[in-house]
C-alpha cells in the first residue's frame, strides 16, 4: 500500500501545504469543537505537546517529526555550526515536553541523526532530508496502524465484546489507529463488535475522543466510568480488552494511560484476554522492565478543577496525578504489533522480533 499526501492530509496531524508550519486538531477541544492549529516555534510546539492539544504516542512523534523540519526550515540561513547547535537546542526542548511516551524521543532522535550524518553538506540540503525523514515516519505509522489493525481483527469475530481505556484511535496516531484500529476495520468489513470505552479520569480521553472516534465511524460504542468496568466484565458482555501503550520495555512491561493496570487485574481476574496495541515505535529494547520507565506527574487542577464550574475538593487537598501507569507483562495475553501478535514469554519473543 502506497500513501498518499490525500492520506497525510487526513490525519490529526499533518505539514501544511506551504510546508512552514505542524498543523495539528486540538484535541483540547474535542467532541464539542473541530478547531485546528498550526504550530511555528518550538514553544508552540513544545505546548501543544504538554497541554495535549496534540496527545497518543504515535501522533506526538509525529508533531515532533514534522517540528524538527519546520524548526529547521526556519534556520536554513545559518551556517552549519549554529544550524546543528540551534537544532540539539530544540531537539531538547521538544523531548522535554512529556517523558513517558518513547515515540517523542525516538523521533527526535531520529531526525537528530539525520542532521548529524549530513552536518558537512550545506544546510538547504540537511533541510531537505529533514523533510523526507519526517514524512518517512509519517507514513510508516499510517501503514502500521494499517497492519496492527489487520492483526487485531484476526482474534475477534462478529458479535464480540471489547473493552478499552484512553484513546488509541486515529488522532492519536494516523489512519485507524492501534487499540481501536481492529474496530474501525472491522466496520469498514461490515463486521459488527460491541464497544465499551472507559471515559479515563482524569482527561476524559475515552468520552471526548474514543467514543467521538467510534461514533463518527459506526462502531456501537457504549461510554462507561472507569469504576464501572469490573460490572461490565462481570456480566459477560465483554471478550476482550485493547489497550493502546506509550512505552514497551523488553520484558513486555508497558506504560499506558493510568488505569489500564487496574483494567489488566480485572480481566485476569474475569478471565478476559488483555492485549496491548503498538507500532514498533513504541518499543524500547533498551528499557529493561517497567521500572525503567519515567511516569509524568501532572497538574493537580485537572483532578480538581478543569472539568467543573466550581472546583471538587478544597484548594489546600493534596493531589497524586500521574498520567500514565505500568502493567505487568504477566496480566498480559499478547502484544499485537506491526510484525505480528507477541505472545509469552515476551522477552525471548520481543527480541526474536525486535531485538
Ligand atoms: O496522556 P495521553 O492522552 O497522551 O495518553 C495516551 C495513551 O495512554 C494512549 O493509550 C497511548 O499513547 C497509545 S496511543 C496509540
Amino acid at each position: 500500500m502506497a500513501v498518499t499526501n490525500e492520506d497525510r492530509m487526513a490525519c490529526g496531524v499533518h505539514l501544511s501545504e506551504d510546508l512552514k508550519s505542524v498543523v495539528i486538531v486540538d484535541q483540547r477541544q474535542l467532541p464539542n469543537r473541530t478547531v485546528h492549529l498550526t504550530l511555528n516555534t518550538v514553544s508552540e510546539i513544545y505546548d501543544a505537546i504538554k497541554t495535549l492539544a496534540v496527545r497518543g504516542a504515535p501522533a506526538i512523534g509525529i508533531c515532533a517529526g514534522y517540528g524538527m523540519y519546520v524548526l529547521a526550515r526556519e534556520k536554513s540561513d545559518l551556517d552549519s555550526q549554529a544550524f546543528v547547535r540551534a537544532m540539539e537546542k530544540d531537539a531538547e526542548t521538544l523531548i522535554s515536553s512529556r517523558p513517558t511516551a518513547v515515540n517523542l524521543s525516538w523521533a527526535v532522535k531520529r531526525m537528530l541523526a539525520r542532521i548529524m550524518e549530513n552536518r558537512d553538506r550545506p544546510v538547504p540540503e540537511i533541510v531537505a532530508q529533514l523533510a523526507r525523514e519526517a514524512t518517512a515516519i509519517h507514513d510508516e505509522d499510517i501503514l502500521m496502524c494499517t497492519r496492527i489493525s489487520e492483526y487485531g481483527l484476526s482474534l475477534l469475530k462478529a458479535g464480540d465484546g471489547i473493552i478499552t481505556h484512553c484513546n488509541a484511535g486515529p488522532l492519536a496516531t494516523s489512519k485507524y489507529g492501534t487499540a481501536i484500529g481492529p474496530m474501525i476495520l472491522a466496520k469498514e468489513r461490515g463486521i459488527e463488535l460491541k464497544v465499551f470505552a472507559d471515559e479515563t479520569r482524569p482527561l476524559l480521553q475515552g468520552a471526548r475522543l474514543t467514543s467521538y472516534e467510534l461514533e463518527k465511524a459506526g462502531v456501537d460504542v457504549t461510554l462507561i466510568c472507569d469504576n464501572m468496568a469490573s460490572m461490565v466484565l462481570k456480566s459477560g458482555q465483554v471478550q476482550f480488552a485493547f489497550v493502546g501503550c506509550d512505552r514497551i520495555a523488553a520484558n513486555g512491561d508497558f506504560a499506558n494511560k493510568i488505569g489500564t493496570s487496574g483494567l489488566a487485574i480485572l480481566c485476569k481476574y474475569y478471565n478476559v484476554p488483555f492485549y496491548t496495541l503498538g507500532p514498533s515505535s513504541t518499543i524500547d529494547m533498551s528499557c529493561k522492565s517497567g521500572d525503567d520507565i519515567e511516569i509524568e506527574l501532572r497538574d493537580p487542577a485537572e483532578i480538581k478543577t478543569m472539568w467543573y464550574k466550581d472546583p471538587m475538593a478544597l484548594p489546600e487537598t493534596k493531589c497524586f496525578n500521574p498520567a500514565f501507569d505500568v502493567t505487568d507483562h504477566h496480566l498480559l495475553t499478547g502484544i499485537i504489533t506491526d510484525r505480528g501478535i507477541v505472545y509469552p514469554p515476551f522477552d525471548v519473543n520481543l527480541k526474536k522480533l525486535f531485538g
